[in-house]
């Protein structure tokens, strides 16, 4: 009770993203969100991008290996 159980390594979501922090955490400059005229950002929710947190695509092949649903985060910006 009340006690976390640590993770192991078949539980963990994030497989190659940072592992040497104890927690990943970015922060993006909104500026830098939608810059070159963007009006679109999309961010990675499943932890296998290579632009990570930005999504690459690469969810779509997680999803046909794994079965699995996910995807990214689109923030879009009105004009
Ligand atoms: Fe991770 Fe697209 S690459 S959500």
């Amino acid at each position: 009770f009340g006690s976390k159980k640590a993770a192991t390594p078949s539980s963990k979501i994030n497989k190659k993203i940072s592992l040497e922090k104890e927690k990943v955490v970015d922060t993006c400059d909104i500026e830098d969100m939608f810059k070159g005229g963007s009006l679109k950002c999309v961010l990675c929710r499943c932890w296998k991008s290579k632009k990570f947190p930005f999504c690459d695509g690469a969810h779509n092949k997680h999803n046909k290996d794994t079965g699995d649903n996910v995807g990214p985060l689109i923030i879009e910006k009105k004009e």
